[in-house]
């Protein structure tokens, strides 16, 4: 299953997926929108599994952002319930997996407290584990993630000759996660929508016309490959 040219020893550290293109999948089977979120967990949990296999100790996927308030209400209601019972569902399995469980997001607007609380006892259901950190960006957008780390350093008083890059990454959602080394974006769309603005500065990003509710972990591998290929510089010279 772990294709023979994928190199274990470069694997990505830090792997985060746009799942895009559930509402699209289900369209084009004649179901509902909603059918395609739901068949969005078993990619999800084929994801996971297949990164842990290989190595990747973050994985970080997007699953409702601060713009997706803007979707119908029952859209939206569907999404908040969805999320809450893979948690109550799955949050064990994960547990029994080794994978720590984070979440990234605004916590103190509009998500439904029970849904909160959901998320609260997954992270301290898993947080002595270390196999692979699994983060989930819920209510979450990249530049409501700067502008709250921005007003929290005010608030606490950060003098301006301390400001610097490194502070600021200690005022994000998650101060311990790592920059993205690869970042996947599926059903054919060609952009980050507000997702993990500062982490992608130095990304390698990859697209792929596959729907959020097709891929599997064969998917991912392709993209590892693709991205073993390529020539990380980071504004420097490789020689
Ligand atoms: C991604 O699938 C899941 C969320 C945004 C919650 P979409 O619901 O955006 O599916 P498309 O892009 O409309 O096909
Ligand atoms: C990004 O997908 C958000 C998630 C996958 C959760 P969208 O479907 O919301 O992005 P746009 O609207 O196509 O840019
Ligand atoms: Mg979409």
């Amino acid at each position: 299953m772990i294709p023979e040219a994928l190199d274990l020893s470069s694997v990505p550290n830090h792997v985060a997926c746009v799942m895009d293109g559930n509402g699209r999948w289900a369209q084009a089977q004649g179901l509902e929108r909603t059918e395609g979120h739901a068949a969005g967990e078993e990619a999800l949990f084929d994801a996971i599994e297949g990164a842990k296999a290989i190595g990747v100790k973050w994985l970080t996927v997007f699953a409702f952002s601060t713009e997706n308030w803007k979707r119908p209400p029952e859209e939206v209601k569907f999404l908040m319930n969805f999320n809450e019972s893979l948690l109550v569902r799955r949050s064990h399995e994960l547990n029994d997996m080794g994978i720590q469980i984070r979440f990234a997001g605004r916590k103190n607007w509009r998500v439904p407290q029970r849904v909160l609380r959901k998320m609260d006892e997954a992270v301290q259901l898993t947080r002595n584990n270390s196999e692979m950190t699994l983060t989930i960006a819920f209510n979450y957008g990249g530049r409501a993630e700067i502008i709250d780390a921005v007003k929290q350093m005010l608030e606490d008083g950060v003098p301006i000759d301390r400001i610097t890059e490194r502070k600021l990454e200690r005022y994000l959602y998650e101060p311990t996660m790592p920059d993205v080394d690869l970042l996947i974006r599926t059903s054919g769309e060609h952009r980050l929508s507000n997702f993990l603005l500062w982490q992608v500065a130095y990304s390698e990003l990859l697209f792929t016309d596959t729907l959020w509710p097709d891929f599997r972990r064969k998917d991912l591998y392709d993209a590892i490959l693709e991205y073993q290929a390529r020539d990380r510089r980071f504004g420097g010279l490789n020689r």
